[in-house]
C-alpha cells in the first residue's frame, strides 16, 4: 500500500458524524442542518436542458483537452467577468469541479525528491490541500487567518526559510470558510514571493460568483494582469460551476493560466484519465454562456444573509462575510473556546448543525485559529436558514 495514506487526516464531516453519535436531537424541532457546503438552490433548466440534448455524445471518448467550443465558452466568461483575453489553447483546461484538479495539480508541480518539499497552506482551510499535499509527499506549513484583519491569511507570520522550500502555495479566495477575499496588494505580495522562491500559486476561487459587496471579488489572474503579469508566471486559478450554477452533481469547472503549467497538467490528465464526459461538456458550455441564472442565484444569497446574519450578531461574534455562502461566528465565552461542545448541545436542545471550526483547521505554532468559531452553510431555503438562526438565538440567550 501507499504509506502516505496513512498521512490523511478525517475529513471534517466524519468527525462531525462521530462527534455527534451518542446525541439524541431534540424531536420537537425538526432537524436543520448548516454543516455541509452543498449548493442547495434549484439548478437552472438550462443546464438541464442541455444535458438532456447531448445525450448523444455518451458515444464517444472525449479529448482530455476537452471541445475548443467549450474552452471558448470559459475563455469568453474570463473576458466578461474580469476582462481577461486568455489563450483556449494553451492557457485554459477544463477539469471535472475543482476539487480534483486542487489534488491533480499538487501531483503535477511538486517534486517531492528536492529537500524540505513544503507546500504553504490557509489555516482554516479546505481539507482537499492537505491531502493534495501530504499525497504528493511533501510537509505543510499552514498560514493562520487573522480575525483582526477580516480573516485575511497572516502571509508574514510564514518564516522565509518555509518559503525557500515552498513548492506550491494553496490560497483560497473568497475564503471557506471565512468567506474573506483576497485584494491587490497581497496578491502582489504573494506574486513576488513566488518570484523569488519559484513556487507555484493555486488559487481556488469557487466561490468567486457569491458575494455581498458592490464590487465583485478581485480574481487571481486579474489581480496578476493589473499587475503587469500577462503571462500568469505559476499561477492556476481553479474555477467551478458547482456554486456558481448550483450543478454540484456536474462536476465541472476549469483551470486557466500559466501556459507552461497548463501543458504539463495536460499531460499528467490524460494519463490519470480525467477527461469531461461530452454531456457534460455540452451542459457546461449553457452554464458560462448564461449570466442571468447566476444574478438570479446571487440575489437568493443575498436577501437570505440579509435576514439571518443581524439575527445572529445580536448574540454572537459574526458580520456580513465578504463573499462565499458561509458564516463563520465566534461562539459566546462561557463555551470557553469550545466549538464542539457548542455543536453538540445545540444539535442536543435545538436540533440544528453546525460545523466546529477547529474541524476546518489545525494546530499549528501552538494554536488552532478554527477553535471558539463554528461555520454555518445558508444553503437551505431562507426560510429555514432563518428558523436554525431563531434557534441558535434561543439556545445562546437560554444559556
Ligand atoms: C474551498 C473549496 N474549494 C473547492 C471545492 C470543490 O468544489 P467542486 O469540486 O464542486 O468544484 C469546495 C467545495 O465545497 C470548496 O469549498
Amino acid at each position: 500500500m501507499n504509506p502516505l495514506l496513512k498521512r490523511l487526516q478525517p475529513y471534517p464531516f466524519e468527525r462531525l458524524r462521530q462527534l455527534h453519535a451518542g446525541i439524541t436531537p431534540n424531536p420537537a424541532f425538526r432537524p436543520i442542518s448548516l454543516g455541509i457546503g452543498e449548493p442547495k438552490h434549484a439548478t437552472p433548466e438550462l443546464i438541464k436542458t442541455a444535458l438532456n440534448a447531448s445525450l448523444s455524445g455518451l458515444a464517444s471518448y472525449p479529448a482530455t483537452a476537452g471541445e475548443p467550443k467549450l474552452r471558448q465558452a470559459m475563455a469568453d466568461w474570463l473576458q466578461r467577468r474580469y476582462s481577461l483575453a486568455l489563450d483556449p489553447l494553451t492557457q485554459i483546461l477544463p477539469v471535472n469541479g475543482s476539487r480534483e484538479a486542487l489534488f491533480a495539480l499538487a501531483q503535477t508541480v511538486i517534486d517531492p525528491t528536492r529537500d524540505g518539499a513544503t507546500v504553504v497552506c490557509p489555516n482554516p482551510f479546505y481539507q482537499i490541500y492537505e491531502g493534495a499535499a501530504l499525497l504528493a509527499g511533501t510537509k505543510i506549513w499552514f498560514a493562520p487567518s487573522d480575525p483582526a484583519r477580516n480573516f485575511a491569511v497572516d502571509w508574514a507570520a510564514v518564516p522565509q526559510a518555509v518559503w525557500a522550500k515552498t513548492q506550491l502555495l494553496f490560497v483560497c479566495s473568497p475564503g471557506n470558510p471565512t468567506g474573506a477575499v483576497m485584494g491587490l496588494d497581497e496578491w502582489k505580495l504573494l506574486f513576488e514571493l513566488s518570484d523569488q522562491y519559484g513556487f507555484v500559486i493555486a488559487s481556488d476561487e469557487c466561490y468567486s460568483e457569491i458575494y455581498f459587496r458592490d464590487e465583485p471579488p478581485l480574481g487571481s489572474l486579474q489581480a496578476a494582469a493589473q499587475l503587469g503579469r500577462q503571462d500568469f508566471k505559476n499561477l492556476i486559478a481553479l474555477t467551478s460551476l458547482s456554486k456558481r450554477s448550483n450543478v454540484p452533481g456536474l462536476r465541472s469547472g476549469f483551470v486557466a493560466g500559466d501556459a507552461a503549467l497548463i501543458k504539463p497538467f495536460l499531460l499528467y490528465r490524460t494519463y490519470h484519465g480525467s477527461a469531461m464526459s461530452p454531456v457534460v461538456q455540452s451542459a457546461s458550455i449553457a452554464a458560462w454562456n448564461d449570466e442571468q441564472h447566476v444574478l438570479d442565484n446571487r440575489a437568493l444569497y443575498r436577501a437570505k444573509f440579509a435576514q439571518v446574519t443581524p439575527l445572529l450578531a445580536a448574540v454572537m461574534d459574526v458580520a456580513l462575510p465578504d463573499a462565499g455562502f458561509y458564516l463563520w461566528a465566534g461562539i459566546p465565552e462561557r463555551f470557553h473556546g469550545d466549538d464542539a461542545a457548542f455543536s453538540c448541545e445545540l444539535l442536543g436542545f435545538y436540533n440544528v448543525v453546525v460545523l466546529p471550526g477547529s474541524y476546518l483547521a489545525r494546530d499549528a505554532q501552538g494554536h488552532n485559529p478554527g477553535a471558539g468559531r463554528i461555520r454555518m452553510a445558508l444553503v437551505a431555503e431562507t426560510a429555514e436558514c432563518v428558523e436554525a438562526a431563531q434557534r441558535i438565538v434561543q439556545f445562546i440567550q437560554s444559556t
